[in-house]
């Protein structure tokens, strides 16, 4: 088994400029700038420097494009419904309001194509754990704005998790109103779905949970 290391990334950087420029989104080296910058914390390669900074190499580029619009916009109105996720990081919240839609479509196409082609890819043993539904038995999403969990960092899983179940369990205790702000809560992801799932987990299972998805070859890894 051999991971990604950077001599693809020249490959790969290569291919998105070459896609960029053709269709005249986003200059070469403003894209390298911008992805230099997110490499500070998600390392060049897309694989994260931190235990709760996650890797962005190969993830789903419909969940990557959601994240960002969630920490740009927290949006207010759609609170009030309760039907739609948000999600808020001081550090994220400030780092994707600097660029504009082509920018950003620049930035998750070059950290969602940095994913090594199915066919090589690492053969992995899954169990019963009850999650493949969407994300995969194999923890590599198959639905669009399903985050891939195989290899992804097991102390940002485990805190994802926790904060689903916090920021579900609150939000159903209060009715939220347009007064309710996020900033008044420590808990900082709301996402109906996942935070029912979230919800059902004890911690020990979080626990199991996180150990396995980041046990499992990520999308970058190849045989
Ligand atoms: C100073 C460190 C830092 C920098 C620089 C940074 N990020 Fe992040 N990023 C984080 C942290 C920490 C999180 C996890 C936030 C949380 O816990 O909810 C995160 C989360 C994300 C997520 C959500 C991923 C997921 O799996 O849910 C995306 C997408 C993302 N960052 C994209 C970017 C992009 C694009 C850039 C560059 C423009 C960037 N980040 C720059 C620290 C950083
Ligand atoms: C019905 C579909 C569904 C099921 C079942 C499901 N998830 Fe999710 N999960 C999602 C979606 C959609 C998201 C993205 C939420 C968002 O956009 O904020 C997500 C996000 C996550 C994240 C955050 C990942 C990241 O990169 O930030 C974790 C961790 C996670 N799920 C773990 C689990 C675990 C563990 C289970 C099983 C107990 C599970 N999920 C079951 C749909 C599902």
């Amino acid at each position: 088994m051999k991971k990604f290391k950077l001599p693809i990334i020249p490959f790969i950087v290569f291919v998105v400029i070459a896609q960029t420029a053709a269709s005249g989104a986003v200059e070469t080296e403003r894209l390298g700038e911008i992805v230099g910058a997110c490499g500070e914390c998600h390392g060049d390669n897309g694989i994260s420097k931190g235990l709760v900074i996650p890797n962005l190499a190969g993830q789903d580029r419909t969940y990557l494009e959601n994240q960002i619009e969630e920490f740009r916009h927290k949006p207010r109105k759609e609170l009030e419904q309760f039907q739609l996720k948000i999600r808020d990081s001081h550090t994220m919240d400030n780092q994707s309001t600097r660029f504009d839609a082509d920018e950003l479509a620049a930035i998750t196409g070059y950290f969602s194509d940095l994913r090594c082609p199915e066919e090589d890819r690492a053969p992995v043993q899954t169990t019963s754990i009850r999650c493949g539904e969407c994300h995969g038995n194999d923890g590599i999403s198959r639905k669009p704005g399903v985050p891939n969990l195989a290899g992804q960092k097991e102390a940002y899983l485990l805190a994802q998790l926790k904060m689903f179940k916090a920021t579900i369990l609150e939000r159903n205790k209060v009715r939220p109103s347009p007064s309710d702000s996020p900033e008044r809560s420590p808990a900082r992801r709301y996402h109906r779905t996942m935070g029912q799932w979230a919800a059902r987990l004890s911690e020990q299972e979080m626990i199991i949970a996180a150990k396995y998805y980041s046990s499992l070859p990520g999308i970058w890894v190849c045989k």
